[in-house]
């Protein structure tokens, strides 16, 4: 029974896909609460891993032990952290963890009322309440519609430009200030809370998340040994658009053919599955919207 505030998703089918063997070498670049990496421990691999959340840093190093090298960093610095090793398997696992949103400190939840910050470093970068007090409402509605389909962004974001220049209304600083603000212009429909998806759509843009995985796409493939494999878990389409795009492109497909249909470059990775898998029939709530897919360095 894992005892962790937060239940690793998809475990099985990621101890699978990463297909650990003793004395390899293992990288779990969004440690969380060491779920996991634990997991990748048990089965005898090495351990590398980042997280840049220090609290989530701090609880993967009591649970992993003094050995296991850890770094409080974000998953686009593994290629220097890593300097010339190969890995065997990567795993990213991204998007937020329980313990984030339980905790109303960190902000991220509309659930409770906790300062309107939902960083996942709160040592580098901007919270939210400071951007929402400088950006401007074409920027803010962009965003909101991007990361959040938010159907209402233009509305939400007029409102809360406008809150800015009444002098008698105190600034935006908390989830609930925000989470009331969002429910005044949104309709409820009934399913979710109206701020869901505008919090989702701050938290992603405040910690530059797409940005985040486009440069480890980049770049991780070339840090896997031969044979090695990276694993991604997803949980917003457009996170999983530019996974399995990326992919696809390493493995060859949709690449030039000749005449017989067969590619005209070798590719040096190839996809271990086709499809997404998903979480569906997983116990933990939070992984219905997980998809996991697989890539493996061929040369
Ligand atoms: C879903 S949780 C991971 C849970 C973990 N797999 C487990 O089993 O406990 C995602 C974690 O990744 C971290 N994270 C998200 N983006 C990151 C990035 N770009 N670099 C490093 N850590 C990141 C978050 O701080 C969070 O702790």
């Amino acid at each position: 029974m894992d005892e962790s505030p937060h239940v690793p998703v998809l475990l099985e089918s990621v101890v699978e896909l990463l297909a650990v063997r003793p004395g390899g070498l293992y990288v779990d670049g969004t440690l969380g609460w060491g779920g996991h990496a634990s997991a990748v421990l048990a089965a005898g691999g090495r351990l590398v891993g980042t997280d840049r959340d220090p609290d989530a840093l701090a609880a993967a190093r009591a649970r992993l032990g003094p050995d296991v090298e850890l770094h409080h960093a974000r998953f686009s610095a593994l290629p220097a952290l890593l300097g010339g090793r190969r890995a065997d398997g990567i795993l990213l696992d991204l998007g937020v963890s329980s313990p984030q949103l339980d905790r109303p400190e960190r902000g991220f939840s509309f659930r409770a009322v906790g300062p309107l910050d939902m960083r996942m470093d709160p040592t580098v970068g901007e919270p939210v309440w400071a951007w929402l007090d400088h950006v401007g409402a074409d920027e803010l509605a962009d965003v909101l519609w991007r990361y959040g389909d938010e159907r209402a962004s233009r509305r939400i974001a007029r409102t809360i430009v406008a809150r800015r220049a009444e002098p008698e209304v105190e600034p935006l600083r908390t989830t609930r200030q925000l989470a009331e603000l969002v429910a005044s212009v949104v309709p409820a429909d009934g399913r979710i809370h109206p701020a869901t998806r505008t919090f989702q759509a701050l938290r992603i843009h405040v910690n530059d998340e797409l940005g985040e995985l486009e440069r480890a796409l980049a770049a991780l493939p070339e840090c896997l040994a031969p044979g090695g494999r990276l694993v991604v878990i997803s949980f917003h389409s457009l996170e999983d658009r530019a996974v399995k795009l990326r992919f696809r492109e390493l493995a060859g497909e949709g690449g030039e053919r000749d005449l017989f249909g067969r590619a005209v470059h070798t590719p040096g990775f190839r996809l271990v599955e086709r499809k997404a898998r998903k979480g569906d029939d997983d116990a933990n709530p939070r992984a219905r919207s997980a998809r996991v897919r697989a890539l493996e360095r061929i040369a």
